[in-house]
């Protein structure tokens, strides 16, 4: 996986809510309610109310189960909106990865609760994105975290199949088991490697509401992304700029000028060679460019991150607690307390999940054979876009791994109606409570859908891979901004 610049790791998920659903008898054990999906045998959902907030004192009603797509069974934690849940919009995230669990997300970084220190317990997250937002986490792909396949069953290894699994389970989700969700805006976000998942999974969703529109709809609205893996191509351009410029926010750049000469010098063929994937997605090119591009730029900070040295790739401004990729405490502390046995039990964990792992390096290899982490998913961004999606990707400049600089590289880049009016926008500042938080960049215009559509990018100060972590209140503004009004001004 260092041969694709990715490695990219933890971004997350969420989940969901109740009240006058059509709840049948329980058909299985103690535990759960099973949902049949109306157009497959093959699918179906569990689903366990949890009855009090022992494990999460979420301020909202939560629920937590598997969907079961066929031989895959997808793990979700799902909170109420802590204000209004029958008006409320739902909000899915998915943690990157690939093979990061989504409860990173959830307890990391913008659930109602948070993991507390060597994993003993959670308390409550006053910044929790489900205080306007009904909030749905998926461990996604099958294979990650709680979620888990059939003996045999080989591991997911793209996002486009990924997303063809996550939109059998949003059907389900809303059609279902919260019918009352089936009309609500839905948003799907995410970070890191939700660059990849959630455009894939935005594009599926548009393309099955259009070819089977007497199929349950999914009534998709924006996707909102985080530190985004976009394009590779673009982020390994961008670890220049981030490494040997003060543009991060830095006070003066993190790397002499030897070493930027060299990385320089080295950028060129790296660009090209990466570039060849999105021609020919072959395996064999996308891992060839992705070598070229670690040996020549991206290993000079990467190797000496995590367990090689006290660099941390998700913020060049701090150094890497944990001597792990991940560099942070709390994934280790989550992965404790989600295998403590109180948990197992009140989440029922079935015996195919003997033990919970808050990162699943398989998964990482099965995307890497397939090149999926070489790829541009600029084109589902595009197709999003002339279909009407509103689509925002949000930036923590101390970022590396998922940089600023390439992330405004693409986007500038792509070829739509909005371009030009895009890239001749200067950055405007945005404010949280009378104070600078960062830039934005939005424009509106009326795409091939008819609507009017929304493409911003915008930027938080201070702030790494892991904005909800580092500037939680100004995580949540964004997010409200977003959702709200589409816009910063
Ligand atoms: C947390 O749990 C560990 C054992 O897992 C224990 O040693 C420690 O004292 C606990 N800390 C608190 C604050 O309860
Ligand atoms: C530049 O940085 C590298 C890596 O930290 C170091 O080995 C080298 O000595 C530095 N060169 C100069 C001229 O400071
Ligand atoms: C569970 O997984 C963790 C992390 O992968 C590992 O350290 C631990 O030994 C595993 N425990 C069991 C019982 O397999």
């Amino acid at each position: 996986m260092r041969i694709a610049f990715s490695l990219f790791l933890p971004t997350i998920a969420f989940g969901a809510r109740i009240s006058q659903i059509p709840f049948q008898e329980v058909p299985e054990a103690e535990a759960f309610q099973i949902y049949q999906s109306d157009y497959s045998e093959h699918h179906s959902i569990r689903i366990k109310q949890q009855q009090d907030d022992s494990l999460c004192d979420a301020h909202s009603k939560q629920y937590t189960g598997w969907l079961d797509v066929g031989s895959k069974h997808l793990f979700f934690w799902y909170f109420e909106s802590q204000n209004s849940p029958s008006e409320d919009p739902l909000v899915l995230w998915l943690t990157g990865g690939p093979g990061g669990s989504s409860m990173i997300g959830m307890l990391q970084e913008n659930g109602p609760c948070l993991i507390t220190k060597d994993g003993n317990g959670t308390t409550y997250n006053e910044f929790g994105w489900s205080r306007n937002a009904n909030l749905l986490y998926i461990d996604s792909p099958a294979g990650v975290g709680f979620s888990y396949l059939d003996e045999g069953i080989p591991l997911p290894g793209d996002s486009f199949t990924t997303a063809e699994d996550l939109h059998h389970f949003l059907q389900i989700f809303t059609g279902d088991v919260f019918p009352e969700l089936a009309e609500r805006d839905f948003h799907i976000t995410g970070e890191s490697y939700g660059g990849h998942y959630c455009p894939a999974l935005g594009a599926q969703i548009v393309s099955q509401n259009l070819l089977y529109p007497k199929r349950q709809q999914i009534n998709l609205r924006s996707i909102f992304v985080g530190n985004a893996y976009v394009s590779p191509v673009d982020t390994a351009f961008g670890y220049w700029e981030t490494l040997c410029t003060t543009n991060p926010g830095v006070d003066s750049p993190v790397f002499n000028k030897t070493r930027c000469d060299i990385m320089a010098s080295n950028l060129p063929r790296c660009l090209d060679l990466a570039r060849l994937c999105y021609a020919h997605p072959d395996p064999a090119i996308c891992g060839a460019g992705g070598k070229v591009c670690w040996d020549g730029v991206i290993k000079y900070y990467d190797s000496e991150s995590g367990e090689g040295g006290n660099r941390n790739r998700f913020d060049i401004s701090a150094p890497c607690q944990s001597g792990d990729d991940l560099c942070y405490l709390e994934p280790g502390w989550i992965q404790t307390y989600l295998n403590k046995p109180h948990v197992f039990e009140a989440l029922h964990v079935p015996k195919a999940v003997a033990n919970y792992s808050i990162y699943n390096m398989n998964v990482e290899y099965a995307f890497e054979l397939t090149g999926d982490q070489g790829i541009s998913l600029q084109p589902q961004v595009l197709y999003l876009l002339e279909n009407g999606i509103d689509v925002l990707f949000y930036q923590g400049n101390f970022d590396l791994a998922c940089n600023t600089a390439g992330n405004i590289r693409w986007a500038e880049a792509m070829p739509w109606k909005g371009q030009p009016a895009f890239v001749a926008q200067a950055r405007k500042a945005w404010k949280h409570e009378g104070e600078e938080v960062g830039w934005y960049k939005e424009v509106k215009v009326q795409t091939g859908s008819g609507r009017e559509t929304t493409f911003a990018v915008s930027t938080v100060d201070r702030a790494g891979h892991m904005v909800p972590y580092d500037r939680p209140g100004a995580a949540l503004a964004l997010v409200e901004r977003w959702i709200g009004e589409r816009s910063f001004a």
